[in-house]
This record gives structure tokens, C-alpha cells and sequence, in this order.
């Protein structure tokens, strides 16, 4: 196999080539005056599975025509099977239709991904698994909640409290407990899907004096995770953690989230950032190894 570098992941491409010993591939990339992408593969795939490591954090749409691009030119080129690494699907919020009249855009993307090449799709802590299933293609989910885990058991935080902002994600806090080994629970959250408000209920949960991690998959504005904290805060913890698979952190929701009392925020390489301390190589690896 040969992993191709995606310009918006070629990083995280290389880590996972020297995890699995395999030969790169890396892309040319370029932005036409008018706006339209251009790629071009600096290497041969010519018989060769390939599998294109490329993430679609914003600017998603850009990275998305870079991904179908590169699926293309490798299909050109005689790559026997094409696999995309998509740690952030973008899109993937949009799982059904919530209100009438609105796109199906996860479904759209995959379609647009098989017609241009891409057989088969791995991506991270996907925000609703089952999106997954209606794919053209084999698609699967990985998680990097152990990684981020790890990291504060590293840390010294084990028996720390994981929490997710709303039952939806409990089972990510499930899974974080399981490597720290202390208790879980979650908040009740409700968006406004017209406005995009979050509302988080006020409830009460023994952390009184522990340490708390917020195990959540996006931060998109911050605003989950500063409602999260205010909640939190009159509850009396030691210190409040924040780990995030996928750390868009868009605008000032970095600052807004520490302002918030957050002691550190730890997120992954899916999308390059100041916060992505642990890297998906690992368990991309082993996923691709299989
Ligand atoms: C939503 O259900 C997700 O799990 C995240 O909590 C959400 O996408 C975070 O977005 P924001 O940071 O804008 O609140």
C-alpha cells in the first residue's frame, strides 16, 4: 500500500507511513486565479492500493474537490484500490433531514466521493455511526477516544470524571472511563436547530473536588463545551478538561472555551491546530494494516 499525502493532512500522511513502513506519495497542489483546485501525484500508483490521507475541516468544500481530485488522478493513473482517510467528514452533522426541505449532505458527499474513485472510506469518531451505512462504499468509523484517554492517564489524571455534554455521547464517555477508570456521566443538551442555540439543563452530578474531562467529538464555536463548563463550575469540581476528537475551533473558541475555566484543551491531528497534541496514526494504522 502507499498512502498518498492530502494536502490538508500531509503530516498526519507521513506519521502513518512510517507506522506501517510504507512508501508516500505527495501531491502538487494549486489554487487557479478564479478559485478552481488543481493536483497533480509526484509519485506512481500504477498497480498499487493506495489510500489518500486528507481531512475536510474548513475549508471543507476546498479539501473535499482536492480529495475527489486526487481519487480521480490515482483511478487515472491504475491504482488498483483507492481508499480515502477522511478524519473529519465533513458534512457528517448533516446526517438525516431534520427540518423539511434540507439536504441529505452526508450521503451527497459519498456519492460524489464513488464517482470519483473512492472505494472504500475510514474516518474518526464520525458524529452519528449509522450515517455510515448508507454509503456506496465500505465506510468505517475508528475511534480516538482511548488516544485522548491515554493522554491525561499520561498526564497523571487518571480516576479523573468523563463527561459528555449530552446523552447522544455518552458512549464516548463510556469508552473514555474504561482507560482512566474512574465514573462517567453526561449533561443534557438541547440547539435550537433554527438559530443554532445551545441550552444546557442544570443538573447534578457527584464531582465535587475531581477532576472532569469533557470528552466530546467536535468543538465547532465552543459553545457546547463554555455552556458545558458554566454548568459544571457551580458543581465545585477540582479542574475542568476539555478532549475533542476534532478541534475546528472556530473564531475565538479557544479563548472562549478557556475564559470559560477550562485548565487545557487536548484535541487530535484530525485537524491540525494549536490544541492537536495526540496524533490518529495508531489507530489509523492498524485499521489500514487490516
Ligand atoms: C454536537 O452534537 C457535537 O457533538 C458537538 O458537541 C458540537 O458539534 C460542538 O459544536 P459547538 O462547539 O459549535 O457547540
Amino acid at each position: 500500500m502507499k498512502i498518498i499525502l492530502g494536502p490538508a493532512s500531509a503530516q498526519l500522511g507521513k506519521h502513518i507511513a512510517q507506522t506501517l513502513e510504507t512508501e508516500t506519495v505527495p501531491v502538487a497542489f494549486k489554487t487557479f486565479p478564479d478559485g478552481e483546485n488543481y493536483v497533480r501525484l509526484e509519485g506512481q500508483v500504477q498497480n498499487e492500493e493506495v489510500a489518500i490521507v486528507q481531512t475536510t475541516s474548513p475549508p471543507q468544500d476546498t479539501r473535499l474537490m482536492q480529495l475527489a481530485l486526487i481519487a480521480d488522478s490515482a483511478k487515472r493513473n491504475g491504482a488498483k484500490k483507492i481508499t480515502a482517510v477522511v478524519p473529519y467528514l465533513a458534512y457528517a452533522r448533516q446526517d438525516r433531514v431534520f427540518l423539511q426541505g434540507e439536504a441529505m449532505s452526508a450521503e451527497t458527499i459519498a456519492r460524489m466521493l464513488k464517482a470519483a474513485g473512492v472505494e472504500r472510506l475510514i474516518t474518526v469518531n464520525v458524529h452519528q455511526e449509522k450515517v455510515l451505512s448508507h454509503f456506496p462504499f465500505p465506510a468505517k468509523s475508528v475511534s480516538a477516544i482511548p488516544l485522548l484517554a491515554e493522554y491525561f492517564v499520561k498526564k497523571g489524571q487518571a480516576k479523573a470524571f468523563a463527561l459528555s455534554p449530552d446523552e447522544g455521547a455518552v458512549h464516548i464517555a463510556e469508552e473514555a472511563r474504561k482507560v482512566l477508570g474512574g465514573e462517567c456521566g453526561y449533561l443534557e443538551k438541547s440547539r435550537d436547530r433554527y438559530t443554532g442555540q445551545v441550552n444546557m439543563e442544570k443538573k447534578t452530578l457527584a464531582i465535587e473536588g475531581k477532576t472532569v474531562i469533557i470528552f466530546d467529538d467536535i468543538i465547532s464555536s465552543g459553545g457546547t463545551i463554555v455552556a458545558a463548563a458554566k454548568i459544571l463550575k457551580e458543581l465545585n469540581p477540582q479542574e475542568i478538561y476539555v478532549a475533542c476528537v476534532h478541534p475546528l475551533l472556530i473564531g475565538e473558541a479557544e479563548k472562549l472555551i478557556r475564559h470559560a475555566g477550562v485548565e487545557e484543551i487536548v484535541g487530535t491531528d484530525s485537524v491540525p491546530s494549536s490544541v492537536s497534541r495526540v496524533s490518529l496514526a495508531p489507530v489509523i494504522s492498524k485499521e489500514l494494516a487490516h
